[in-house]
């Protein structure tokens, strides 16, 4: 069986809200408001419910994405794992170590990239020298850090770079760098808050492409956060929707899109055919198991627009389309995107 290597239950986490947002912003004004310190520290209401309850389990060689709108809770979620922030309440396990009771071992099961790439290092030393730098502070030895660095520098396209210092480089470099940050260590599980924000379009597939390696030819498991639908579709095994600190859904994005919505439509696009013969075809199409609806379209070609549910089966269709020898020149086929289905979980 495949190994749990990030296990949450029922973690809660509970944000103080500040004076300022309970004065709007003027803070002078707390005291006629909140009624002083007694009031204040007595507030049963005064707190953000960031996450409720949420319980999850990712496995070895998995890449997880955490999908959600903003506020949703994502980066506290990858903060409570990687011991930045305390839970309020449930458990968090990463490779079974607890994150409150353990923090040394489940810091030694991870790396985390959270947020601004440039953070943390030098802007006047090289790439290699900001790496040494770090490749110290976790206790490699020199022999093994030169080596592992080269490799990395290698593995992210960076090796022609790796004597620049670290002010010449782009977003997208800076970003790569910190991905060999958090891969000098070698660890099992590799947490990233929004990863591909502020990378160009070509810097991004390469880091998505690098992620799925990493966790399927080096067994690691990969979790992401991102409100990028397309990204989590792209390049995640299983989906979780976290809204309002309540994970709404957990699936493959395949069977996300199913739950919601088992429509599929096709479009015929057809070349040059008589009105009398399409009206006899749409007639057949709409007696055929599982199709909900048929339609023409006229504008520079005719096309057939046929939308079915889970019941039906293309090679009816295709026996149609045998059997009144359409000439169907292009079939086009439209299922709900990632992004439709969040919409319509995250608005239910
Ligand atoms: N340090 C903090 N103090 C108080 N409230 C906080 C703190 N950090 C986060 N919050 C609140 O907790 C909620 C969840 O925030 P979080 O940063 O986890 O969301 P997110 O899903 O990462 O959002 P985004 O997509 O915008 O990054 C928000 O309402 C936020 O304002
Ligand atoms: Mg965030």
């Amino acid at each position: 069986m495949t190994k749990v290597t990030i296990e949450t239950i029922d973690l809660v986490k509970r944000y103080p809200i500040s004076l300022r947002s309970i004065a709007g912003g003027r803070h002078w004004e707390c005291w006629g408001r909140v009624g002083g310190f007694r009031e204040i520290f007595m507030r049963k209401k005064g707190f953000i419910q960031a996450l409720n309850k949420v319980s999850l389990k990712v496995y070895r060689g998995e890449v997880f994405g955490l999908l959600g709108p903003n506020g949703a809770g994502k980066t506290t979620f990858i903060k409570i794992l990687c011991t930045l922030v305390l839970p309020d309440g449930g458990e968090a396990y990463i490779n079974g170590y607890n994150v409150v009771k353990q923090p040394g071992k489940v810091l030694r099961n991870l790396q985390a990239v959270l947020g601004e790439q440039h953070r943390g290092f030098e802007w006047r030393l090289s790439l290699k020298n900001n790496l040494e730098f770090y490749a110290t502070l976790y206790g490699l030895s020199k022999r093994y850090a030169k080596k592992r660095i080269e490799e990395l520098l290698e593995l992210m396209g960076l090796k022609d770079r790796a004597n620049d210092m670290y002010q010449r480089l782009s977003t997208g470099m800076a970003r790569k760098l910190q991905l060999c940050r958090a891969l000098l260590l070698d660890t099992p599980i590799l947490l990233f808050d929004e990863p591909t924000a502020g990378l160009d379009p070509t810097a991004a597939t390469d880091f998505r492409q690098l992620l799925r390696r990493l966790a399927k030819s080096e067994g690691k498991t990969i979790f992401i956060s991102t409100h990028n639908m397309w990204e989590a579709q792209s390049i995640c095994d299983r989906v979780a929707i976290i809204n309002k600190g309540e994970i709404i859904a957990c699936d493959t994005p395949e069977n996300l899109r199913r739950c919601v919505s088992s429509e599929k439509h096709y479009r015929l696009i057809l070349d040059g055919e008589s009105n009398g013969k399409l009206k006899k075809v749409v007639d057949e199409f709409e007696g055929l198991n599982g199709v909900k609806d048929v339609s023409l379209e006229f504008d520079s070609q005719t096309k057939i627009i046929v939308k079915t549910d889970e019941n039906f089966k293309i090679l009816d269709m295709v026996n149609l389309i045998a059997k009144y020898s359409l000439n169907v020149r292009d079939i086009e086929t439209y299922e709900p995107s990632l992004e439709e289905i969040f919409i319509k979980l995250v608005k239910r």
